[in-house]
C-alpha cells in the first residue's frame, strides 16, 4: 500500500514539474540562454532582456557573464520582484530613460554588482520600496555617490553593498552621502583604496547597523567610527593586509559594541589574538583564518575566553595552540590548512566541550591513541586530507568515552587501508559498553568500498583480537 501511495505521489510530482515546465515561457530572443525553476529565471551570455511576452510571472531574473542591452520596453511585463544583472559590462549609458517601467513599487533587490558604472544610475530613485542594492564590484568614485540618489531610497533601503574590483583605486575616500540610508541594517564594502575612515562614516546608521563588512581596503587600522555602531551583532574585517598587530590594538572600552556577536579578522595579518577582543561580552563565533598565527602565545587566549566557536584555517599553525584550552566553552574549532604534525596526548585535554573539531588538510604523522578521550560530547570530528593510512586508534578510546549519542568522524581524502586490522573498530562498535552510535565518511584505498561499507559488511568474519596499536 505504501508503496503504491510513493508512486503515485511521484508521478504526480513529475507531472506537476512537467506542467511548471512547460509553462516557463520565456521571449524568443532569452530561449536557450535562460533556464528557469520555479519563479526564478537565470541566463548567462545574454544580449538584450525583452518584454516578457511569454505569458509567465517570475519573481526574480538573474543575468551574469553577459553583454547586455536594455531599453525602455526591456522589463515591461515581467512583475519581478528581484533582478541580478551581474558582471554584464554596463555602463553608466546602458540605461535609457523609462526603463525599469512597471517594476517601481514592486522591486525589493537590484544587484548590478561587476559592472563598469561610475555614478549610482539615476534610475535607482523611482524604486520605492527596495530594500537591497549591491552595485560593488563599479569604479564608483566617492563624490558619485549621489545625495539625491541616496535620500530617495533611503526609506526603504536596509541593505548596501559597494565598492570597486579588488585592487581598483577608484574609491579612495569614503562615501559620506550613504549618512542619508537612515534604515540601513548591513552595509557591505567589498573592497576600495581607503586609507582613512572619519569617525563619522557611520552618521545616518549609527542606530541602526546590525552588519558590516569592511574587505580588501588599505586601511591600517580598525577604525574607531565602528564603536558608534551601538547595535552591531556582525563585524567582517577581512583582507585588510596593512593591518597587523599594530592596527587591531583600538582603544576600546568594555561595554563598547555590548551585542557583536560574529566576527571574522581573515588575512589582516595579525600575529595573535587581539587584546581589544575581550571588551565585547557577547562575542561567540570568532573567525580568524589565514592569518599568521604560527606563535600565538599560550597567553593570549585570555582575550578570547568567552567565545564558542573558533576559526584559524590557514594560519601557518604548527601545533594546537595551548591557548585554546583556555577557551573555556569552545564548541567549535577548525585548524584547517595549517602546518600540524601531530595531535599529542595533552593538546586538547581541557577541551572537553567540543561538538565540532576540524583538522583537515594538515600534515599529521602522530595522533597519540589519547588525543581526542576527553572530547567525549563531540558530533562531528574531520580528518580529510591529513595523508594517514589508518584509521587513528585514537578514535577507539574516544568512542568508548564519548557519551550516548551520534559522532560522525570525516576521514575522506585519505588512502586507508581498509583489512583485518581494523577489527578494532568493530569491536568497539558491538561493544555494549559503547554507548554512542558513530559513523565513518571516507573510501577505503584498498578496496572499492566506503570504510563504514567495510566496517558493517566485512570486519565481522576477521580474527578476534586485533589490538589496534598493534596493528
Ligand atoms: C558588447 O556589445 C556592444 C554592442 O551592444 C558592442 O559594441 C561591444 O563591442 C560588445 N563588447 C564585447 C566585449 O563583446
Ligand atoms: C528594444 O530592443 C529590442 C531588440 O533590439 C527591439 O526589438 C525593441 O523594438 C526595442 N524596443 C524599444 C522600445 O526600443
Ligand atoms: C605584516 O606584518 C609584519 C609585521 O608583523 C610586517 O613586517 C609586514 O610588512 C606586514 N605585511 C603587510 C603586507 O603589510
Ligand atoms: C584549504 O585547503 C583546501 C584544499 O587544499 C582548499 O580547497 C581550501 O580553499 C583551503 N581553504 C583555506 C581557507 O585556505
Ligand atoms: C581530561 O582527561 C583526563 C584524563 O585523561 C582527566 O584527568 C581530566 O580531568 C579531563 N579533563 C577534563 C576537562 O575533562
Ligand atoms: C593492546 O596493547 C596494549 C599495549 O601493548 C596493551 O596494554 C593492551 O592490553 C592490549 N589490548 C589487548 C586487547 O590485547
Amino acid at each position: 500500500m505504501k508503496t503504491v501511495i510513493v508512486v503515485l505521489l511521484l508521478s504526480l510530482c513529475q507531472l506537476v514539474s512537467s506542467i511548471t515546465r512547460a509553462t516557463c515561457s520565456l521571449p524568443g530572443a532569452m530561449q536557450g540562454k535562460c533556464q528557469c525553476q520555479g519563479n526564478i529565471v537565470k541566463c548567462e551570455d545574454l544580449d538584450y532582456i525583452a518584454t516578457q511576452t511569454g505569458g509567465s510571472a517570475f519573481l526574480r531574473l538573474e543575468v551574469r557573464n553577459s553583454n547586455l542591452s536594455i531599453n525602455a520596453s526591456s522589463f515591461n511585463s515581467w512583475g519581478l520582484t528581484e533582478i541580478l544583472l551581474e558582471n554584464c559590462q554596463l555602463t553608466d549609458s546602458s540605461f535609457p530613460p523609462g526603463d525599469f517601467h512597471g517594476l517601481e513599487n514592486s522591486l525589493r533587490l537590484l544587484s548590478l554588482k561587476d559592472n563598469e558604472l561610475t555614478r549610482l544610475p539615476k534610475f535607482l530613485s523611482k524604486f520605492t520600496n527596495i530594500e537591497t542594492l549591491d552595485v560593488s564590484g563599479n569604479p564608483i568614485p566617492h563624490y558619485n555617490f549621489n545625495e539625491d540618489i541616496l535620500r530617495d531610497i533611503g526609506d526603504s533601503l536596509l541593505s548596501f553593498s559597494f565598492g570597486t574590483k579588488i585592487g581598483g583605486t577608484e574609491l579612495s575616500q569614503w562615501p559620506l552621502t550613504l549618512k542619508h540610508l537612515v534604515k540601513l541594517q548591513e552595509i557591505i564594502l567589498t573592497a576600495a583604496d581607503i586609507t582613512i575612515m572619519p569617525t563619522n562614516s557611520f552618521h545616518g546608521f549609527e542606530g541602526t547597523l546590525l552588519r558590516l563588512t569592511l574587505a580588501n581596503t588599505k586601511l591600517r587600522s580598525v577604525p574607531l567610527a565602528i564603536s558608534r555602531l551601538r547595535y552591531l551583532q556582525d563585524l567582517h574585517f577581512d583582507h585588510n593586509q596593512n593591518v597587523g598587530d599594530y592596527g587591531v590594538r583600538i582603544p576600546l572600552i568594555k561595554g563598547f559594541l555590548p551585542f557583536l556577536n560574529q566576527m571574522s579578522l581573515k588575512d589582516d595579518n595579525i600575529t595573535t589574538f587581539p587584546e581589544v577582543l575581550q571588551s565585547f561580552d557577547r562575542l561567540d563565533q570568532l573567525n580568524m583564518d589565514e592569518n599568521n598565527l604560527k606563535f600565538v602565545s599560550d597567553k593570549s587566549a585570555k582575550a578570547v575566553t568567552q567565545i564558542t566557536s573558533l576559526s584559524l584555517q590557514h594560519s601557518g599553525i604548527t601545533r594546537i595552540p595551548g591557548a585554546i584550552q583556555d577557551i573555556t566553552y569552545l564548541n567549535i574549532l577548525d585548524l584547517s590548512n595549517n602546518s600540524i604534525h601531530a595531535i599529542e596526548t595533552n593538546d586538547l585535554k581541557e577541551s572537553a566541550e567540543l561538538l565540532t573539531l576540524k583538522l583537515n588538510n594538515n600534515p599529521i604523522l602522530y595522533i597519540s591513541d589519547k588525543a581526542f578521550v576527553n572530547q567525549t560530547k563531540l558530533r562531528r570530528l574531520e580528518l580529510k586530507g591529513i595523508a594517514i593510512k589508518r584509521v587513528p586508534c585514537a578514535l577507539e578510546a574516544m568512542i568508548r568515552r564519548h557519551q550516548p549519542g551520534y559522532v560522525i568522524v570525516d576521514l575522506s581524502n585519505n588512502k586507508i587501508e581498509c583489512n583485518c586490522g581494523l577489527k578494532w573498530l568493530f569491536d568497539v562498535k558491538n561493544d555494549r559498553h559503547t554507548r554512542t552510535r558513530f559513523r565513518i565518511v571516507g573510501n577505503c584505498d584498498t578496496v572499492d568500498k566506503t570504510i563504514q561499507d567495510y566496517l558493517d559488511s566485512d570486519l565481522a568474519t576477521c580474527p578476534n583480537g586485533i589490538n589496534c596499536t598493534d596493528s
